[in-house]
């Protein structure tokens, strides 16, 4: 037989004791952030959604629904030898959505009652709390605090968005209109208690001084520093010991959903705060209106025409960036050659990198159908950032637009884009000369074509030069811009192309724009683009097309580095056709390729003066006279060598051997277009 130790007893009690009294403790305070598991007293139509927003009534008519903490609060607090405090303090937030707009029936009531049996008690202006035959009874021990949204003429309600303190009756003790201060503004204002947002409520009684305040605001804001109504009431006479706390709310013929979202009460000081990140959400509204069918279709056809117009807008913005253009005033006479960049992004399928012809110093160059006419056209992308020197340049290029030569690339027309300029030229379905010449993709030119190739370019540069209304400088005059057409007839492109960059240039210097191997020593002391400067390059172009060779190789040996040396050096040994292209297998005729080397060589000289012109080199390719002997004196030649390792020096410090060159000189810009001939 065994016996339980006193202290475990004592232990046990004291437990009990501290156990009772913290559930005592907590059944005089509370806080609900949502109302989620939490148990309720509700009836009528009440019910807490799966998310813990508590729900008072819906939109059904004639219907109340109420909510009460389980158990009832203890108000009288003096049996525990304290002075008998009534003091309470509560707080919670609550919304209201009309089913019709601006109106919404009847409103919700925090409500302080002896019992949880509201079965006798009727909705609309009796909020769910009392009856015709019990209304203003002393014996009904009621107090509540009304949010009503319905102007009640039997109650003498003040309008139909107040809050009222009612005492045993639905005829408020005191009630005003709903406004909250603002503090930051030092004014009233108004707010709806229908409008569908969260709005917080504060009431606080203060026992000792019978103070009653009741503050509302919107959520978005903290507590006024001043309640909306401030009255002294004593409620010692309505209170029993025991009350139960919790809200009730009404339907009538008008009506809306109630809903609580969260509360805190307290018996023993002020209420806390919500936690509103924790508040429930409200069901998604569907916009209250008042003409339902009419409402629903205006706002279709608004919304639909918002749609369309920002839709078509936005669509129209990005249509006109897409094919955005510049064009200025001084571009109207220039109308015929302009094209519409759609047309052109139209013809290259979108700058598509499968119509890409190829790339070279100053840009891409796209194959294209113009969308119109079924053209076949070539797109060249010139990038360029500077604004200065477009202008002449367009001038130049319109102008040019006028060049006609059966050994030219027909120019057709331009666009401007910004820092972008847009070429249109005839497609050569052949493309450059330069593929025939040095790789192994197309089939070897012989020797008719190439000399046919150089007669077509020789006479496209003596037109320029010579037959225009203007000195026209080509001035990147290499294989790579003669191009093949579908008879491979040679045909001279990109003329005045490297004027663009001249213009780009900073104005105290010019640039020497052409390329390496093509330049004139002259151009690079002077900057001084000349015809000579172009018969220079010609002569490069000749011998590249006979030796089938670059004018500089650097894998290629020593003393085949420079095409124009070597060449001179096969011909101080004697032989001179040693050169010719290997590819040619010697099936050439002897004169013709003895003439072109030597008239190479001729118009490769080092001094200007001594260098054809295109008329006087036209003469000797067909023959009609004959070159002049002088050249093969050794003067000539010692001239010709001197200049020229000049320029292999300054070719070899260079890093790339193909590259554009800018070099850098100090005579002042010249057009293309050498005016007064
Ligand atoms: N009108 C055209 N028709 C067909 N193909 C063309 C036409 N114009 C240019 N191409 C092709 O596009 C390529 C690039 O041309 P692009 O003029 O940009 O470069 P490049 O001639 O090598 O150098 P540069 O910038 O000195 O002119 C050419 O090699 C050629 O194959
Ligand atoms: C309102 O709630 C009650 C009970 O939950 C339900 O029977 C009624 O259909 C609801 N009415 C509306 C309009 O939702
Ligand atoms: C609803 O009330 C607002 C503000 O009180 C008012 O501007 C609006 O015209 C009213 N709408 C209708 C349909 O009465
Ligand atoms: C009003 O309510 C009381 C009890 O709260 C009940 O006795 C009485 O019959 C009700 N009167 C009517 C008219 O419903
Ligand atoms: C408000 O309540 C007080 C005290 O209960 C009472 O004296 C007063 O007459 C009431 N006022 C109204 C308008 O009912
Ligand atoms: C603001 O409202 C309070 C309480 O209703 C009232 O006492 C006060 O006079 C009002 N102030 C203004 C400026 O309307
Ligand atoms: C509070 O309770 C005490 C003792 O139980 C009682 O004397 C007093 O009258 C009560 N006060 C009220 C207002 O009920
Ligand atoms: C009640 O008031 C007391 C004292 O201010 C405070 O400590 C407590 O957190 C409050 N409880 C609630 C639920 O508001
Ligand atoms: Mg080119």
């Amino acid at each position: 037989m065994t016996t339980t130790p006193k202290p475990v007893y004592f232990l046990l009690l004291f437990y009990l004791c501290l156990k009772i009294l913290a559930l005592a403790q907590d059944e005089n305070q509370f806080i609900y952030n949502g109302f989620q598991g939490v148990n309720l007293h509700l009836d009528g139509i009440a019910q807490i959604h799966p998310n813990g927003l508590l729900q008072l009534t819906n939109t059904s008519k004639q219907q109340t629904g109420h909510a009460f903490h389980q158990l009832p609060i203890r108000f009288n607090s003096s049996s525990s030898g304290l002075p008998q405090i009534l003091s309470f303090s509560t707080y919670f937030v609550f919304a209201i959505i009309p089913e019709i707009q601006n109106l919404s029936g009847h409103g919700v009531a925090f409500t302080i009652s002896p019992s949880t049996d509201f079965s006798q008690a009727v909705g609309s202006q009796y909020l769910g709390l009392l009856n015709s035959s019990n209304n203003g009874l002393d014996s009904n021990h009621l107090f509540a605090i009304e949010l009503d949204t319905i102007k009640s003429p039997e109650f003498d309600d003040i309008d139909d968005n107040h809050v009222g303190i009612d005492v045993n009756s639905l005829k408020s003790n005191v009630s005003a209109t709903a406004t909250y201060y603002s503090s930051s503004e030092r004014t009233n204002k108004s707010l709806d208690l229908i409008s569908g947002d969260p709005i917080q409520v504060w009431i606080d009684y203060d026992g000792v001084k019978n103070l009653l305040q009741v503050t509302i605001a919107p959520t978005r804001i903290p507590k006024p520093d001043r309640p909306l109504i401030s009255t002294h009431i004593d409620l010692s006479s309505i209170l029993f010991d025991y009350m139960y706390v919790g809200f009730s709310s009404a339907t009538g013929t008008s009506r809306g959903s109630h809903y609580i979202l969260g509360w805190s009460f307290n018996k023993s000081g002020q209420a806390e705060s919500l936690d509103f990140s924790k508040l429930p959400s409200l069901p998604k509204q569907k916009k209250p209106k008042r003409f339902p069918g009419l409402q629903v279709t205006v706002s279709l056809v608004t919304v639909s025409i918002v749609l369309i117009i920002t839709t078509s807008g936005t669509v129209f913005f990005l249509w006109r960036k897409k094919y955005e253009e510049i064009h200025e005033d001084w571009e109207h006479e220039y109308g015929p050659q302009r094209f519409f960049y759609k047309d052109l992004y139209k013809a290259t399928k979108g700058f598509k990198d499968e119509e890409l012809l190829g790339a070279g110093g100053f840009g891409k160059v796209y194959r294209g159908v113009l969308p119109s006419s079924k053209e076949e056209v070539a797109v060249k992308k010139i990038n360029h950032d500077s604004k200065q020197g477009v202008k002449e340049f367009v001038t130049e290029i319109a102008s040019m637009g006028r060049l006609r030569h059966r050994n030219l690339v027909q120019l057709l027309g331009y666009c401007r884009r910004r820092g972008e300029l847009i070429l249109v030229y005839d497609y050569m379905p052949n493309g450059s000369l330069d593929k025939f010449l040095f790789s192994n993709e197309k089939p070897t030119l012989n020797w008719a074509q190439r000399y046919r190739i150089l007669r077509g370019v020789a006479s496209a540069l003596q037109y320029l030069h010579e037959e225009w209304e203007q000195v026209v400088l080509h001035r990147d005059v290499k294989a790579s811009n003669v191009l093949l057409d579908a008879d491979l007839n040679g045909r001279l492109g990109d003329f005045g192309l490297a004027r663009l960059y001249d213009h780009g240039a900073n104005p105290q210097t010019t640039h020497v724009v052409g390329t390496v191997g093509y330049i004139a020593p002259e151009l690079t002391r002077t900057g001084k683009a000349t015809t000579s400067t172009d018969v220079f390059a010609f002569g490069a172009f000749l011998l590249e097309v006979a030796c089938g060779r670059r004018p500089i190789e650097l894998q290629g040996m020593p003393e085949e580095m420079i095409l124009v040396d070597w060449v001179l050096e096969k011909w101080k040994e004697g032989d001179i056709l040693g050169v010719s292209d290997p590819r040619l297998e010697g099936d050439y005729s002897a004169d013709e390729m003895d003439l072109v080397l030597k008239l190479g060589l001729l118009c490769s000289h080092s001094n200007p003066a001594a260098r054809p012109s295109m008329w006087q080199v036209m003469q000797y390719l067909d023959g009609v006279n004959f070159m002049p002997e002088i050249l093969i004196d050794g003067a000539g030649i010692g001239m010709l060598a001197t200049g020229n390792e000049a320029s292999a020096e300054f070719v070899m410090s260079l890093p790339s051997s193909f590259g554009k060159v800018s070099g850098c000189s100090m005579s002042s810009s010249e057009s293309i277009l050498s005016k007064g001939r």
